[in-house]
């Protein structure tokens, strides 16, 4: 006779349930790995998951759609919400723990007046600039999350290159004792970067999308030969985009420690680029090592 072991992710609305998991792991000597999303999962979502099974002993992952990292005029409202699927596919990926606050747990005295973190230099650049408010409403969330969460290790994506950096600079100035871990964009075929977002892309969009990743693979390879001008390297970039069909934010050669302008010669450079096509704004990037 066989036995089926039926594995199921544990589901958590409220902080103290949730705390009190969290403390039964750490007097079990159990290591906890975090992963925060917004929801409408997908494959790159699950690679994070994935990465933070191997990093420690329990899983969790958290979905909540936060206002205060949308502006006035984004998709807030429309956000996709699909917690059932996402419960799948998070048991599916033998999530351990799954944590689903409302607004009010997040945020109990209201989502204005909260106490803040700035960053005034990187929240102010590439998409700082084009979406103002965003950034401080990322690290206010994932700075909760962290306190609520309390996790050994906490795992974000590398597509979101300027959060990943804000957030390992904010957990290294106010010494959260967590490592973060920055896990590589997983990509359609044809290299557009997996992305809630791409849903938003018509069918002729789709075709045009994966010019974003081969424009910044071609500035990439042009880097590594030695092209060291960048401001003509970005000026290039946006053309081709323009030319492509796309409405580009921006398209910038940065150092990739600390997203400063480099100087000629820096050895750790990173592509971003942030464009929008149709009613989709599409974010990525390629690092260069040169
Ligand atoms: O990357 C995201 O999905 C969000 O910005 C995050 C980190 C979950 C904070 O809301």
């Amino acid at each position: 006779m066989s036995t089926v072991t039926e594995r199921s992710v544990q589901l958590f609305d409220s902080i103290e349930s949730l705390r009190t998991a969290r403390a039964k792991l750490r007097a079990a000597g159990k290591s906890l790995a975090f992963v925060p999303t917004m929801g409408n999962l997908h494959a790159g979502h699950i690679a994070l998951v994935k990465h933070a099974a191997e990093r420690a002993s329990c899983v969790v992952v958290s979905i909540f759609v936060n206002p205060l990292q949308f502006g006035p005029l984004e998709d807030f409202a429309n956000y996709p919400r699909t917690l059932e699927s996402d419960c799948a596919k998070l048991d599916a990926a033998g999530v351990d723990y799954l944590f689903v606050p409302d607004v009010p747990a997040i945020y109990p005295a209201g989502t204005t007046r909260l106490t803040e973190i700035s960053m005034p230099e990187l929240e102010s650049i590439l998409c700082g600039a084009e979406r103002p408010g965003h950034f401080s409403g990322v690290l206010a969330v994932v700075a909760r999350l962290f306190h609520i969460v309390e996790p050994d290790v906490a795992v974000f994506g590398e597509k979101d290159y300027q959060q990943l950096t804000m957030i390992r600079k904010m957990v290294s100035d106010l010494a959260f004792p967590i490592e973060i871990d920055g896990v590589e964009t997983v990509r359609e075929e044809d290299g557009l970067a997996l992305s809630s977002r791409n849903q938003y892309l018509t069918p002729a969009e789709r075709q045009i999308a994966p010019t974003l990743h081969k424009t910044l693979k071609a500035t990439a390879a042009k880097l590594r030969a030695g092209a060291v001008d960048y401001p003509a390297l970005e000026r290039s970039g946006l053309r081709e985009l323009m030319t492509a069909g796309f409405r580009p934010g921006y398209f910038s050669i940065r150092n990739a420690d600390d997203l400063s302008r480099p100087a000629k010669g820096t050895s750790k450079l990173i592509v971003l680029t942030a464009a929008r096509l149709g009613n989709a704004r599409l974010i990525d990037n390629v690092v260069v090592s040169t």
